[in-house]
């Protein structure tokens, strides 16, 4: 959006104190995601196009309507305009490396018995890092469909997750896939040119579902790993440290968790161990 209708937008909705307090308590009970002061203006501009869809005139009317019997049947729509979505392939490669040597080859190389692999991308946004792993897994264990493995692809923004489940990223998206990766991986699309598809073998692996961290979880793992990178720096630390605990008992002894560069296992919490940068091994 360009600055001036920014500021046009800015000019037309105001977001007050008092609005923006029920928000970021509403959003903070809902999902664990906190909204501090300077986020304010982000808020704004990302609810308007909302508001516009709603034709509601002004804040104070839609936190009305959050509060009272509309609200379940809003949340859907607030939490997918205020979550922040930023994701791409391979990001933070070291990561990629590690699952391979740490979780995947030794994995391949166990008794033929041990087949059943899972994995977990906890908020994964518009899937590239599912995608990402998927590539890892099939890459490493061959033949693929030897193995019971299954990448579980999870978040709470419903936009995101279709677009996961299409499979389909621009181009230049995909240009973040090493070459030899996208030659096996990725599929042209004759009738588009700037867009390109996940293959069949990739899309085989990933199962897409709807899920608020901040919930209970149907899932009873195990997991070999788990990643849940650039998700939980929108919480604040006690939801962090009940969230990594809750991963922890999600994953088998010796499965991995896998944070972003900006967030932290250390201190809080002590059935972990340093595997690598910002790599952690349940240990009991
Ligand atoms: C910045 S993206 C990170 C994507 C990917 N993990 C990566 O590192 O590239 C953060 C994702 O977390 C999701 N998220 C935020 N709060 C959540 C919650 N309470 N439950 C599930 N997902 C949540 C957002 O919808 C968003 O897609």
């Amino acid at each position: 959006m360009n600055s001036t209708s920014n500021h046009s937008h800015q000019r037309e909705f105001e977001l007050g104190d008092r609005e923006f307090r029920f928000l970021a308590s509403f959003l903070s009970r809902e999902t664990g995601i906190i909204l501090s002061d300077h986020k304010r203006q982000m808020v704004c501009g990302r609810l308007v196009k909302r508001l516009r869809a709603l034709g509601i005139q002004d804040f104070t009317e839609y936190c009305a309507m959050l509060d009272g019997p509309k609200a379940s049947a809003e949340i859907e729509h607030l939490v997918n305009a205020i979550t922040t979505n930023i994701t791409n392939f391979f990001r933070e490669p070291h990561h990629f490396e590690h699952l391979r040597r740490q979780v995947l080859e030794p994995f391949a190389a166990a008794s033929p018995r041990r087949r059943r692999l899972r994995i977990w991308s906890a908020g994964c946004s518009s899937g590239q890092e599912p995608y990402s792993i998927a590539m890892m897994i099939a890459e490493t264990l061959k033949p693929a469909d030897a193995w019971d493995a299954l990448v579980l692809a999870t978040d709470i923004d419903t936009n995101m997750l279709t677009r996961g489940a299409n499979g389909v990223y621009t181009a230049e998206d995909a240009a973040q896939i090493p070459e030899t990766y996208r030659k096996r991986f990725v599929r042209r699309i004759p009738s588009d040119p700037t867009h390109i598809q996940m293959g069949d073998e990739l899309r085989r692996l990933i199962r897409f579902k709807r899920l608020n961290l901040h919930e209970q979880w149907p899932m009873k793992g195990p997991f070999d790993a788990i990643f849940c990178r650039n998700v939980a720096i929108y919480f604040d630390k006690p939801t962090q440290k009940k969230l990594f605990n809750r991963y922890c008992d999600m994953l088998s002894i010796g499965g991995m968790l896998y944070l972003g560069h900006a967030e932290s296992l250390i201190g809080m919490n002590d059935r972990f161990e340093v595997s690598d940068k910002t790599v952690y091994r349940r240990i009991r």
